[in-house]
């Protein structure tokens, strides 16, 4: 895998609730911030367009739509988003659906990301909607297959890093969210780790909300991660 700059690493998540703050906020981190996450809510206020124009202005983005439907639909879903000029886009981790992604994403830059299992969910939300396997069993199944089919990355809890980058090799592109600088606050985030030691764990971006966009000076809070990203990844 390339080496990848250790700003391009961070990727502040836009969870705000209508363009107005988004470009505030986009506006106000500058040059410090090169890498987007644009998720249902935001993209359902206006945020597809704002995609287009942040990819334009050469930032990179993240559209975390979650994609999950009948193949063929996912595979044009998919190429429409290849031409909004997102870097990378989510979709849940079942066979059909993430073959029809990478079909849908050609020869192009769009990477495409598999959910294995949501975070929310534990062995007993998985028995009740009829599944057989347990989280942690059914996770690993999800990422052979998923880099079986060509996936090209994984979104993980921090805690699942380094034993999917033990299993699946270097060639696999892993993201974490619930990332906590130490001293900021974890708010809901219930399993956390810091910029650094995510790092050390094998991941290759940070998914960062909260503890950038409501920082008092979010430019500098961007800054800091960055810096710490760089002291283990330089
Ligand atoms: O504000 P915070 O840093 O907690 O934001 C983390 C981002 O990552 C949010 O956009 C959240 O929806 C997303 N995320 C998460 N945990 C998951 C999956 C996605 O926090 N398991």
């Amino acid at each position: 895998m390339p080496k990848i700059d250790p700003r391009d690493r961070l990727i502040v998540a836009l969870d705000v609730p209508d363009l107005a703050s988004a470009e505030a906020m986009v506006s106000r981190l500058g040059d410090s911030v090169t890498f987007y996450k644009v998720g249902m809510e935001l993209a359902y206020s206006g945020g597809l367009s704002f995609v287009r124009r942040l990819a334009d202005a050469g930032k990179k983005v993240f559209l975390d739509l979650k994609l999950h439907d009948i193949p063929n639909t996912v595979e044009k879903a998919t190429a429409q988003v290849a031409d909004l000029g997102a870097s990378f886009l989510t979709v849940h981790a079942f066979p059909q659906t993430m073959k029809a992604a990478v079909k849908g994403r050609g020869a192009g830059s769009l990477k495409i990301l598999a959910v294995t299992v949501m975070t929310s969910y534990d062995d007993a939300d998985l028995v009740e909607a009829g599944y057989a396997l347990g989280v942690k069993d059914l996770v690993e199944r999800r990422a052979r297959q998923a880099h079986a089919i060509g996936v090209d990355g994984l979104i993980l809890s921090p805690e699942e890093v380094s034993a999917m980058r033990a299993l699946l090799g270097p060639d696999i592109t892993l993201i974490t969210p619930g990332i906590r600088p130490s001293g900021s606050a974890a708010g809901d985030q219930k399993r956390i780790m810091t910029p650094a030691n995510a790092i050390e764990a094998g991941a290759d971006y940070l998914v960062i909300g909260r503890p950038v966009t409501q920082a008092e000076d979010p430019k500098a809070s961007a800054e800091a991660i960055i810096a710490e990203i760089r002291s283990v990844a330089g």
